[in-house]
């Protein structure tokens, strides 16, 4: 989640500030009020009337670069009034722990931005990544486990690897041999299947125009959800962006459309005792619970399968970061030759290096933790943060700290190695943490390195003449049409 302040806000802005600087320009300064319980108000640096200091934001290509600046010169918790919300940026990898863990049940809450609510049928408590802590979304956690976090070497997982080499085989059967193409339609098509045959056993041919629909719908508005507004601060310049939030909305009713009549079917009219996949045990809790409501769970299977368009972008930055890097890929098609045979997810944990080079996208991709709300009056570091105050957990910073890692810029797979064996620091918290922390990761890390290594078994990837591969840090989401590749034949 970060914030994309669009041209259009950006001279909203410029005229706001310039205006508000001819009117109030007197008697701000930084506010440091006396200790209360022993807690210290956080620093705060100089801020404009309605803006707050939102103009700190602008001008940054990677917007966590200002909330790193402000940290070097504010201290870790540094407060900020953005609009019309008040917020706190913590920098720092104990304090990030202190909010994610230690304290997480204090900071369990998502901003309640009114773009949200619009995307999620009018109540962000539909969403599963936005919505505040229930006892709703702790159950719809527990029911999701087993499936997004599917134990090695059960029936679940066997199911799942063989799905992933599915998939694979169909991507490989659509590359061209020395041909520039765009692979993100191919391989999110394929990512769709894993996710709808993993979570409702249902597949879908990938020439079938209702399913690539819904996945470019996915893909659309995981791209929308991945931006940060000025308006979600700034509710008055939401007029602006309501024609796209209309389209967005149109989009997301076509998706409901879909997975009632094509993923769910008839399977809600029909009683079973098996409780098979994730979709069956949700239709079968909607049944026997009143815990949970059917629109409820068909949100909640939404969001899930949408996961897949999340493993897909992130699957083609991880091919641009590669078409840079031929020794990189040298190495994980070598861990890959020694296997003799077809590489599936169970030889994940003897295949270090590949494992390494998924962590290592990972941390160059520099994911935002999605922000926190502080549910009640805490501190984080002694320093008070009030109720209702959006925590920005500044994981741009962990991944990127010239302090913690040796050339951070570059690609290195081997910062993650010793003696031939993962090593992850606890300063990389790329899924967050706590009760809050990413439900799919490890499904995504599954099947990136699934499809990965099935496509470096059997080609190499080049870079196209004309494409700079430019990955965008801090956030997950690529545009539609990006990045072509060459894959040349081993
Ligand atoms: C593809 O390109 C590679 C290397 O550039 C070359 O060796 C190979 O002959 C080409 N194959 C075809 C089918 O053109
Ligand atoms: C929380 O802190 C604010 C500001 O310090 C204070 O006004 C409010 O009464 C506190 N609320 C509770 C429930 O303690
Ligand atoms: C990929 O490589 C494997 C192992 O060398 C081989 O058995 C398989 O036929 C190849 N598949 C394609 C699509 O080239």
């Amino acid at each position: 989640m970060i914030f994309f302040v669009s041209p259009l806000s950006i001279v909203l802005l410029s005229v706001f500030i310039v205006a508000v600087l001819i009117i109030f320009c007197k008697k701000l300064r930084n506010v440091n009020k006396l200790p209360v319980d022993g807690l210290q108000k956080p620093p705060t640096p100089f801020k404009f009337p309605i803006i707050g200091h939102m103009h700190l934001l602008a001008g940054y290509s990677v917007p966590y670069e200002a909330f790193s600046n402000l940290g070097r010169k504010y201290g870790n918790v540094v407060k900020l009034q953005l609009g019309n919300v008040k917020c706190v940026v913590v920098n720092g990898q104990k304090n990030i722990r202190e909010a994610l863990i230690t304290k997480g049940h204090h900071f369990d809450s998502r901003p309640n931005f009114e773009r949200y609510q619009m995307l999620f049928g009018g109540n962000k408590e539909n969403s599963l990544a936005f919505c505040d802590w229930s006892d709703t979304q702790k159950l719809r956690r527990d029911m999701l486990k087993v499936h997004t976090f599917p134990r090695s070497f059960t029936n679940t997982y066997y199911s799942l690897d063989n799905l992933i080499q599915q998939a694979s085989t169909l991507i490989k059967s659509e590359i061209t041999p020395n041909k520039s193409m765009e692979i993100k339609p191919i391989i999110l098509k394929n990512c769709a299947n894993i996710f709808t045959a993993h979570f409702c056993s249902k597949t879908f041919s990938v020439s079938d125009e209702k399913f690539i629909r819904m996945v470019e719908n996915f893909d659309d508005i995981f791209y929308e959800v991945n931006q940060g507004y000025a308006a979600d601060f700034l509710p008055f310049l939401m007029p602006f962006h309501k024609k796209n939030l209309e389209r967005i909305n149109s989009l997301t009713h076509e998706i409901r459309e879909f997975i009632l009549d094509e993923v769910v079917g008839s399977k809600f009219n029909v009683d079973t005792d098996v409780e098979g996949d994730y979709l069956d045990s949700l239709i079968k809790r909607v049944k026997t619970n009143s815990d949970l409501t059917w629109e409820t769970a068909l949100f909640a299977l939404e969001d899930i399968i949408g996961g897949h368009s999340a493993v897909g972008n992130f699957l083609i930055k991880l091919l641009a970061y590669l078409a840079k890097e031929s020794e990189v890929q040298a190495k994980i098609q070598a861990e890959i030759d020694a296997k003799e045979k077809p590489v599936t997810i169970c030889d994940r944990s003897s295949m270090p290096y590949t494992e390494a080079t998924i962590f290592e996208a990972v941390r160059l991709i520099a994911s935002p933790i999605v922000p926190r709300v502080a549910n009640q009056n805490s501190s984080i570091n002694g320093y008070e943060i009030e109720k209702d105050t959006v925590l920005f957990l500044n994981n741009y910073d962990l991944s990127m700290s010239k302090a913690l890692w040796n050339d951070p810029a570059k690609f290195k797979p081997e910062r993650f190695l010793k003696n031939g064996k993962i090593v992850k620091p606890d300063y990389f918290l790329p899924f967050g943490g706590g009760r809050r922390s990413c439900m799919g990761y490890k499904i995504v890390q599954l099947v990136s390195f699934g499809i990965l290594s099935d496509i470096l078994q059997n080609y190499t990837v080049l870079p196209d003449d004309g494409t700079s591969y430019e990955v965008p840090v801090g956030s997950l989401a690529l545009p539609k049409n990006t990045f072509k590749f060459k894959f040349i034949s081993r």
